[in-house]
């Protein structure tokens, strides 16, 4: 139908590729324009109904992102940082809005994807849903409020098969206090604690990473200070969450100027007083 957005999604096979097609699908305004698997994948030719255990769609699983790319107007990419800067090249040819809910993005990969988004709309968080999008604003202004004085550790617990670590929401949130406390994470953060480390550092941004079972994502910020300690957290129970999310970014950025957006502008939470970076 002329008026419905077409979405691709890349990636179909993966745990967030199925559910982002299901949720495009069930997406009122939205028509799945086509789906990707990488090369060599059992997938390719198939019907996308039949390889997801349903019935036919008639969409056929592709391997080439060019061609359905041609016919989109949107593309959904939760896949791997090498794959993701392929696509936002492609994407920023096609002029499509492409989502990107991939992490463990290199400071490299963020300058190709800056580079995409001069001709297109990029929309990319670490994280789509509402409350964790509401959660780093809170850490923002939490951070701010109390001074160095208080100790952040961001704590986060994700399941068995995340290749990444810390999260791309811890990072999001690790910015997002750095950003109240007007330093920057690079210079803050201290990750991966071992061994005879010595005391903690004056002013340090900790993070903590466990790994197990089929955890979708636990974050907890937590700011311990003389007397008292304070924890904002977040638990995501549904992955379906982040596609609902990953949806909407594509459809609120149809027509919008090319550029370089986060959720926090899908979802109109950015703080007008400051700037948020995210990973
Ligand atoms: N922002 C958010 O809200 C959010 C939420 C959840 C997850 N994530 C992130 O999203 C990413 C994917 O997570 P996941 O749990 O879905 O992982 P996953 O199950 O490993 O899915 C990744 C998929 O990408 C595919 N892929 C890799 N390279 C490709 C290429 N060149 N062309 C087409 N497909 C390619 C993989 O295919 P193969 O299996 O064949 O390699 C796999 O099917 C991770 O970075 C994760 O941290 C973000």
């Amino acid at each position: 139908m002329a008026d419905e957005t077409g979405i691709a999604v890349v990636g179909v096979s993966g745990r967030m590729g199925r559910l982002l097609a299901r949720q495009v699908l069930a997406t009122p305004g939205a028509t799945l324009s086509g789906a990707t698997v990488r090369p060599g994948h059992a997938w390719i030719g198939k019907d996308l109904g039949e390889a997801l255990g349903g019935a036919p769609l008639g969409i056929v699983v592709e391997d080439d992102p060019l061609p359905v790319f041609a016919r989109s107007q949107a593309v959904l990419d939760f896949t791997a940082p090498a794959a993701t800067v392929a696509h936002a090249e492609l994407a920023a040819q096609a002029r499509l809005v492409h989502v990107i809910g991939t992490t463990g993005l290199e400071r490299t990969d963020l300058e190709r994807l800056a580079a995409a988004a001069r001709h297109a709309v990029l929309v990319r968080s670490g994280n789509m849903s509402v409350g964790l999008n509401l959660l780093t604003v809170m850490t923002r202004r939490v951070a701010e409020a109390l001074g160095p004085d208080y100790d952040i550790e961001i704590v986060e617990m994700h399941h068995r098969d995340k290749l990444d670590a810390p999260s791309g929401t811890a990072l999001m949130l690790g910015e997002a206090a750095a950003a109240g406390r007007k330093v920057n994470l690079a210079d803050a953060a201290e990750r991966g604690r071992d061994g005879f480390t010595g005391a903690r550092a004056d002013g340090a941004i900790g993070f903590a990473s466990l790994r197990g079972g089929d955890i979708v994502g636990e974050h907890t910020v937590i700011f311990a200070g003389p007397g008292e300690r304070l924890s904002l957290g977040h638990v995501a129970t549904d992955r379906a969450l982040f596609a609902r999310g990953a949806v909407r970014a594509a459809l609120w950025g149809q027509g919008k100027p090319p550029g370089e957006y986060t959720m926090l502008d899908v979802l109109d939470l950015r703080d007008p007083e400051a700037e948020v970076p995210e990973r």
